[in-house]
C-alpha cells in the first residue's frame, strides 16, 4: 500500500488513497500528508470507517487535538472527539436547525483558532447534507491590487455572536459563555507553512472593521464574503459513509447544509487540531 494523492484542482482539494488510517502511519507519510493539507487545504480520505480511537490517531498526524467547545456533544470515553447527530437537532417549521449553516471558519473568536477541523462520516442520509468549502486564498489572490492593499492593513473584532450574524448559534451555558473570548484578527492572514495570503472572514462573529464606522465595516465584510463564496472557489463534498475529511482553517471557509430528510439519521464524528495565533499577511 502506498500513498496516492489525487488533486481535485491545481491547488484546492485532494483525494488521498493508499493509506489505512486505522493503523499508525510512517513518518514520511505523516510529513507528506501535513504538506498536502497545507497546499491543498481539503483532504478527502474515502472509505476509512474510523472508530473514535482511529480518529484521535488520524488527527494527531496533523498536530495536537484541541478540545471541543460544546461539551454536551463529546464522546465520554474520547473527550477530544465531538459528534454531529441529527438526534440532537431541533426542528423549526419542519426544517432541522443545523450547526454551521453559513460559510464560516471555526472559533475565529479564539486567540488561537483551530488549525484544522475534520469530520468522519458514520451515517449519512440518502441525499443532501453535503459540506461546502471555499478557497479564501484564491479569493484573495483574485482581488484587485488596490483592494488587496486596502484590506491587508485591516483588522476585525471577532466575538461569540455578531450583532449582525446571519447565523443562529447554539445557546451556551453561563459557564461555557464565561470562557468565550473576543479577539481582534487580521482581515488577511498568512499561512504559517506556505506563506500564502487568505481572507479571514466569519460573518457570524465579525463585529465590523477596526477604525471604520459599523455600517461601512459590515458593507466591506459583506462584499468580501459575497466574492469569496462565489461558486468558482467552491469544493462541495458529498459524503459517503466511512469518509474522513480534514480541512485547513487558514485556507478555507466551510458550511453545512440542512437540505436532507429530517427523519433520516445523520451522524459524524468531529475533531479539531490546535493552531497558533493568526499571522497578519504583509507584502
Ligand atoms: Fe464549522
Amino acid at each position: 500500500m502506498s500513498l496516492h494523492i489525487s488533486p481535485m484542482s491545481p491547488s484546492f482539494g485532494a483525494k488521498i488513497t493508499g493509506v489505512d488510517l486505522k493503523k499508525a502511519v510512517a513518518d514520511d507519510v505523516r510529513h507528506q500528508l501535513q504538506k498536502t493539507l497545507s497546499e491543498f487545504a481539503v483532504l478527502v480520505f474515502p472509505k476509512q470507517f474510523l472508530e473514535p480511537a482511529d480518529i484521535v490517531r488520524s488527527g494527531e498526524i496533523f498536530g495536537n487535538l484541541m478540545p471541543q467547545q460544546l461539551k454536551k456533544y463529546i464522546l465520554p470515553d474520547f473527550p477530544m472527539v465531538g459528534y454531529n447527530s441529527t438526534k440532537d437537532l431541533p426542528l423549526k417549521d419542519g426544517k432541522l436547525q443545523v450547526r454551521g449553516e453559513n460559510y464560516h471558519t471555526d472559533h475565529s473568536n479564539s486567540v488561537c483558532p483551530p488549525r484544522a477541523t475534520a469530520l468522519s462520516a458514520v451515517k449519512i442520509p440518502a441525499t443532501g447534507g453535503d459540506t461546502q468549502f471555499v478557497d479564501v486564498r484564491q479569493a484573495f489572490d483574485d482581488l484587485s491590487n488596490e483592494l488587496k492593499e486596502k484590506v491587508i492593513k485591516m483588522r476585525s473584532l471577532h466575538v461569540h455572536e455578531s450583532s449582525r450574524s446571519p447565523r443562529m448559534f447554539t445557546k451556551l451555558s453561563e459557564e461555557d459563555l464565561a470562557q468565550i473570548p473576543e479577539v481582534i484578527q487580521p482581515l488577511v492572514i498568512r499561512h504559517p507553512m506556505t506563506g500564502r495570503a487568505a481572507l479571514y472572514l466569519n460573518t457570524g462573529r465579525m463585529e465590523g472593521i477596526e477604525g471604520m464606522n459599523l455600517d461601512e465595516g459590515f458593507a466591506l465584510i459583506n462584499s468580501l464574503y459575497e466574492h469569496a463564496t462565489s461558486p468558482q472557489y467552491e469544493y462541495r463534498h458529498q459524503w459517503t459513509e466511512g469518509d474522513f475529511v480534514i480541512w485547513d482553517n487558514r485556507s478555507v471557509m466551510h458550511q453545512a447544509n440542512a437540505d436532507y430528510n429530517p427523519e433520516e439519521f445523520r451522524y459524524l464524528y468531529r475533531i479539531m487540531i490546535e493552531g497558533d495565533a493568526l499571522q497578519a499577511f504583509s507584502q
